[in-house]
């Protein structure tokens, strides 16, 4: 890596982010802990909660963290990690993290958490495992989608809330009673499949007669949870702003992904975040135009989606989606195809395609273990997240398609569907399109159109230099700042942090 570039572009910045422009798993916990390492004394996490994964490899050693800033490996050298206002703060997933960095040896010193944190209950997890039954997005169980829905209903607790016992009690009590309902019906079978989530304590928040345990939540909360949380609690804005003033560098972390944004993603098949740097700089206590430079990461040159949805590109199409839902893990996987990869990259059947590219880029999700589903790289759905997140790009994961012959890109989309009325106009059957209609409903029934480039079949990871790169892929580089009229700035070949190649 070209530390020296890496400073010369970096000397007259303050404050920078990391956010995904496709749906989510982009590498954004490599390029924060990059960032983290060289360059930022603050990182700050704004949105989502323990549905993110993040995953980090420093000298072959690989770290997942889930609400922790990817920075926090760093807090040993001084840099103080912050979960932001705008978190679905979920109180057991930070603690089993601080736990297992515990176990590794490694104390935190400099974490710090805002004390406007919406707070994920029991009952969000429950409800969240209830409702994806019947609505089939395929969510992270991880009450992500509830906590929000009671947040924009205002009937949100905040971490504040649970050093005051009374309160604290008072306003569950309060809340508590419209979920009831909800929860009442439950089925048993359900019930005892998803109280089963370490997070819901194997049910202990939960007696048959009340259905849910005030009593347990405001012990667990306001006991245990609070003693082990005070020590980070902040006024996140306050600290944020006098950082400004002082001078610090600040690095905000995004999670999930653009395409999966509540504000822009792909419609119902969606997370419950902002996740452009709208999103992103509101949840870390800043506004958006506090941000010096926002580095937007895609795949390239595939690109994959974890759960449903549409995914015009998607290797195998609807096969793949049918298959993925399965719950095949990658042990499965790597046991029946390991030693067929080089035939399936010889032969032209996608949906075997996606199956080599999952393995050689060991694509199976970081939090689920789920099997993300895959596809090439979309430039139409990448043009329309990019403008939410500024024009910068990072190209990661690069190297995992170095045995390819021939790379295909999605150029427009021919609309199969029937007439529909779309933005004002008619969206006619087989009209061809260069534009994203976020309407899972018309993207379902959208056939990618490609262009074709040659592979480049040689071994890229140890490459240091843009201009050491093979011509092949400079020549699909060229082609993706043209088409979406962004600036490629960073690109990744290989999980480490050291194996990123700057074209600044
Ligand atoms: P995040 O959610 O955006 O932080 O991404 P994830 O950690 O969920 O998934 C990205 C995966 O790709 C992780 O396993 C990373 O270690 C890995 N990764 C990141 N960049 C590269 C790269 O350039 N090449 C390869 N081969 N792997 C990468
Ligand atoms: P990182 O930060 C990939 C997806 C889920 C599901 C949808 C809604 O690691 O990129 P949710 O639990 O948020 O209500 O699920 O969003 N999803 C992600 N996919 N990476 C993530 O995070 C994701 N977080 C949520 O699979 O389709
Ligand atoms: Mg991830």
């Amino acid at each position: 890596m070209r530390h020296d570039l890496l400073d010369k572009f970096l000397q007259d910045k303050q404050c920078l982010a990391v956010v995904c422009n496709q749906w989510g798993d982009t590498g954004k916990g490599k390029l924060v802990d990059l960032l983290a390492a060289l360059w930022a004394d603050i990182i700050i996490r704004g949105t989502g909660g323990a549905n993110a994964g993040h995953t980090i490899v420093v000298k072959g050693q690989k770290h997942i963290f889930h609400l922790l800033p990817s920075g926090i490996l760093h807090d040993v050298t001084g840099k103080i990690n912050v979960i932001g206002r705008g978190v679905a703060f979920d109180p057991q997933a930070v603690i089993d993290e601080l736990d297992i960095l515990h176990i590794a040896g490694i104390d935190v010193k400099n974490f710090k958490i805002s004390h406007q944190a919406p707070l994920v209950l029991p009952y969000h997890i429950l409800i969240d495992r209830i409702g994806d039954k019947a609505q089939q997005i395929g969510t992270t169980g991880r009450g992500i989608g509830p906590l929000y829905t009671d947040y924009t209903a205002r009937h949100s607790l905040f971490l504040n809330d649970i050093f005051n016992k009374d309160l604290f009690r008072e306003k569950l009590t309060k809340y508590l009673a419209s979920k009831k309902s909800i929860l009442a019906g439950l089925d048993k079978n359900v019930a005892k499949e998803v109280l089963a989530h370490p997070h819901l304590a194997s049910g202990i928040y939960f007696n048959p007669e009340t259905i849910l345990d005030v009593e347990a939540i405001v012990a667990k909360y306001t006991g245990d949870f609070a003693n082990k949380l005070k020590p980070y609690i902040i006024d996140l804005e306050k600290f944020v702003q006098n950082a400004l003033v002082s001078k610090k560098k600040i690095l905000l972390e995004g999670a999930q992904g653009t395409l999966l944004s509540i504000d822009h993603g792909t419609t119902k098949y969606q997370t419950s975040s902002d996740c452009t740097i709208a999103g992103l700089a509101k949840g870390a206590g800043l506004r958006e135009g506090q941000v010096d430079h926002v580095f937007g990461i895609a795949k390239a040159f595939y690109m994959t989606r974890v759960g449903h949805g549409p995914f015009p590109t998607e290797f195998g199409g609807l096969l793949s989606e049918k298959y993925c839902e399965q719950g095949i893990t990658r042990e499965q996987e790597k046991a029946e195809h390991a030693d067929k990869i080089d035939e399936y990259l010889q032969a032209d059947d996608q949906f075997n395609l996606g199956i080599a590219v999952r393995l050689l880029g060991d694509e199976y999700g970081a939090t689920t273990g789920r099997t993300r589903r895959n596809g090439w790289l979309d430039l139409v759905a990448l043009k329309y997240a990019m403008q939410y997140n500024d024009q910068s790009l990072t190209l990661t994961k690069v190297d995992v398609l170095d045995k390819f012959k021939k790379i295909k890109l999605g150029v427009a989309y021919k609309y199969l569907g029937p007439d529909i009325f779309y933005a004002g106009q008619e969206l006619k059957t087989n009209q061809e399109i260069d534009f994203f209609p976020r309407f899972s409903e018309i993207l379902y029934n959208c056939e990618p159109v490609y262009k074709e480039f040659d592979g480049w079949q040689t071994t890229i990871s140890d490459l240091e230099n843009y201009n050491d790169l093979p011509s092949a892929i400079k020549v699909i580089v060229d082609f993706i700042e043209q088409y979406t009229g962004g600036k490629i700035d960073i690109i990744s070949v290989g999980p480490d942090r050291e194996q990123t190649i700057f074209k600044f």
